[in-house]
């Protein structure tokens, strides 16, 4: 029989771009009507990389929530070459900073000031594997001479297993996975290693980037991949290794970024992203494991207790916006336009 209804532990996200200024005001309310807790990139322009900067950025995001919302967003660092361990160490301590971001210089938007040796970072990572602070990683080389459809699994050899070796003790969580490679190294990687999942790389491959035309709304970071890649991370999600959880990787451009001569890279999918998570594991006959995936592996991993209110799903049809207004910028929702299946009730 199937089913209809659907209460789950309140899910978090792990992984999301809120921007700043108008377009955070935006869709802050988005993400703090469905998730307890979300985990909030750094990449902003200047980069947040130290703790009173991520305070005052928490703040911001704090002002823009709906009256009576409880919704907590966790804050990120971005990790530079020059990032101080004891500024780290002191906003983990007092509260402000959950993880440390790491992206590879040019890897993608806003990553310029991010890390071109890793070698460098080697100090910051053994205080943050002493405190029990999590890395988050953007898993691409940004070696040029690296087809871009094979920037994640080489990343996996050339950095990620030798810094493991390295920082056996660090938890790192593989941000926003798109290969088998990905998909099969976390589980053997070990209690300290996990991975977010997108709704966006669990529904598309790199043809559907060019279906009928080039589709600049389906162009992220890292870029889906081939059909077998998206079947792999796709069992990842579904299964039952506790290290997979919930990170949309919502990350808003105005319209006129993303249709353009270099459009830019990520999708906006707050609105659609539980629904296309619910419709997948309703796929694979697993409903009853979108619960770990979305509400408890991720609390585990972090070390949180899972959120003490419930959400429920019913499958009565959402209807997604084709537009989002922030100030005078549109923004296009994942789905826009589209009616899915999952929706929250009240
Ligand atoms: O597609 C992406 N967009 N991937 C990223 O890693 C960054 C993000 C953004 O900030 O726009
Ligand atoms: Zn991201």
């Amino acid at each position: 029989m199937s089913e209809t209804s659907l209460t789950l532990t309140r899910p978090d996200d792990w992984h999301i771009h809120f921007r700043d200024g108008e377009v955070m005001r935006a869709v802050v309310p988005e993400t703090a009507a469905v998730y307890g807790r979300a985990i909030v990139m750094p990449n902003l322009v200047p980069p947040v990389t130290r703790a009173d900067q991520a305070a005052a950025y928490r703040d911001r995001i704090l002002a823009a929530l709906p009256d009576g919302s409880s919704f907590q967003p966790l804050m990120t660092a971005y990790l530079t070459e020059t990032t101080d361990p004891d500024n780290l160490a002191a906003g983990h301590a007092a509260g402000i900073l959950t993880a440390v971001k790491l992206y590879p210089a040019g890897a993608t938007t806003n990553s310029d000031a991010g890390v071109r040796d890793i070698r460098k970072v080697d100090a910051v990572l053994t205080r943050m594997a002493e405190i029990g602070m999590p890395l988050l990683v953007h898993g691409e080389v940004t070696d040029p001479e690296i087809d871009i459809f094979d920037r994640e699994a080489v990343f996996i050899e050339r950095i990620l297993k030798p810094l493991m070796d390295r920082q056996p003790d660090l938890k790192i969580v593989l941000e926003h996975i798109t290969t088998r490679q990905a998909a099969e190294f976390v589980p053997e990687g070990g209690a300290n290693l996990a991975a977010t999942i997108t709704p966006h790389h669990l529904e598309i491959n790199r043809t559907d980037l060019f279906r009928g035309g080039i589709r600049p709304h389906l162009y992220c970071l890292p870029i889906a991949k081939r059909e077998e890649h998206r079947l792999a991370v796709r069992a990842a999600a579904v299964g039952t290794c506790n290290r997979f959880f919930l990170g949309t990787d919502s990350a808003p451009h105005p319209v006129h970024a993303k249709e353009s001569a270099c459009g830019c890279a990520g999708i906006y999918n707050v609105a659609s992203a539980l629904s296309v998570y619910a419709s997948v594991f309703e796929a694979e006959g697993v409903l009853d494991r979108l619960e770990a995936f979305a509400s408890l592996n991720g609390p585990r991993f972090y070390g949180l207790p899972v959120n003490a209110d419930t959400v429920t799903l019913t499958k009565s049809g959402v209807n997604i916006a084709d537009g989002l207004t922030a100030g005078t910028e549109t923004i296009r929702p994942y789905h826009a336009g589209e009616t899915l299946d999952w929706t929250l009730s009240d």
